[in-house]
């Protein structure tokens, strides 16, 4: 089969097409899916630049990415949720397994996947699991009463699109942070109730906020949320510290097929919009990698073998 392989850590151009063997028959618990497309996140361009070498097991070559959507073709014994034919969703923590989706075919656990939405194009599908869970994860992590009010940073971003939209369905009152004031239109269709533009928000750009999702590496966001509020961010590097009683962690998403099976209920029930932004073949993945490395990307950029 066809796959994405990075044989040296580097720039976008170390991403080659290869030839590799097809995965062998899923063992009892899994299935094989042939990719329909798999979507390019951050942590990929952070993985293929060796940022994360020394805290990763994977080595050297390997198939890089961590969203799938494609067609189930086959099911190991005990896998009942599942029968060749379905087209599915999953989210592969490839950093800590090896396990990539810039492939023609995976092979993974069953219950890391869920039924695909029906309602959109299966490709535009792989845009949801990883940006999706984090932001679902980091929402219950948050755990605000509905009423609440929430700054998403980020918010016109891939996990802060989500966030904004789920936050908005849990009955949060969303401020979204956004670095152009051109964005300011999306984050209020994605369901924001408020916006504030620039690229560091602080205590002065409006009233206190109860929690802070932090997604675009804004530490000083923190000085938004009023005393004893409760901040997540997702980027461990640049992390808001604690301060004035406010409980500030780090969000780390974790694979979850059951939550994913949700997340493309809200997709089928137009509680959730996906949004691609671009679509490359695998000989274009370089390109897909330069692009989100460029920023303002509104959307997914989607791998298609
Ligand atoms: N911990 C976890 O489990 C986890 C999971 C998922 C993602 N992450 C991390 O979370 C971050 C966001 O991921 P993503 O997929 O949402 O990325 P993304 O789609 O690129 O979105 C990031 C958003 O932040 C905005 N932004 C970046 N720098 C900014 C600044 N200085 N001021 C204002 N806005 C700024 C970007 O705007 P522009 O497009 O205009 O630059 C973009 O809207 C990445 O660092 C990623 O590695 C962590």
């Amino acid at each position: 089969m066809r796959a994405v392989v990075l044989s040296a850590y580097g720039g976008p151009e170390r991403l080659e097409v290869a030839r590799l063997p097809e995965p062998s028959a899923p063992d009892a618990s899994g299935i094989l899916i042939r990719v329909a497309a798999a979507a390019v996140n951050p942590v990929d361009l952070q993985t293929r630049a060796g940022s994360h070498a020394d805290h990763s097991a994977v080595r050297l070559p390997m198939v890089l990415g961590w969203d799938v959507a494609g067609t189930v073709t086959a099911v190991g014994r005990d896998v009942v949720a599942f029968r060749p034919g379905d087209h599915v969703v999953a989210m592969s923590a490839q950093m800590a397994t090896g396990r990539g989706t810039y492939a023609e075919t995976v092979s993974l656990p069953a219950d890391i996947a869920a039924p695909a939405p029906r309602s959109v194009p299966l490709t535009a599908a792989a845009g949801l699991p990883l940006a999706g869970l984090t932001a679902q994860q980091a929402l219950d992590a948050l755990d605000l009463p509905e009423g609440a009010t929430l700054l998403v940073t980020g918010a016109v971003g891939s996990v802060g699109g989500f966030a904004v939209q789920l936050a908005a369905l849990r009955g949060l009152r969303v401020v979204a942070q956004v670095r152009r004031a051109a964005d300011a239109d999306e984050a209020l269709a994605l369901g924001a109730r408020d916006v504030r533009v620039g690229a560091d928000p602080s205590p002065v750009a409006g009233p206190a906020v109860d929690g802070l999702l932090e997604t675009a590496g804004l530490p000083r966001a923190i000085g938004a949320v009023r005393d004893g509020g409760r901040s997540v961010s997702i980027v461990p590097t640049r992390r808001p510290a604690a301060e004035r009683g406010i409980t500030a962690t780090v969000g780390h998403v974790e694979q979850d097929g059951a939550r994913l099976a949700e997340l493309a209920g809200l997709v089928d029930s137009g509680g959730l919009r996906l949004r691609t932004a671009g679509e490359f073949g695998f000989d274009g993945a370089a390109e897909a990698h330069r692009s989100l490395a460029r920023g303002g990307a509104r959307g997914k950029l989607l791998l298609l073998p």
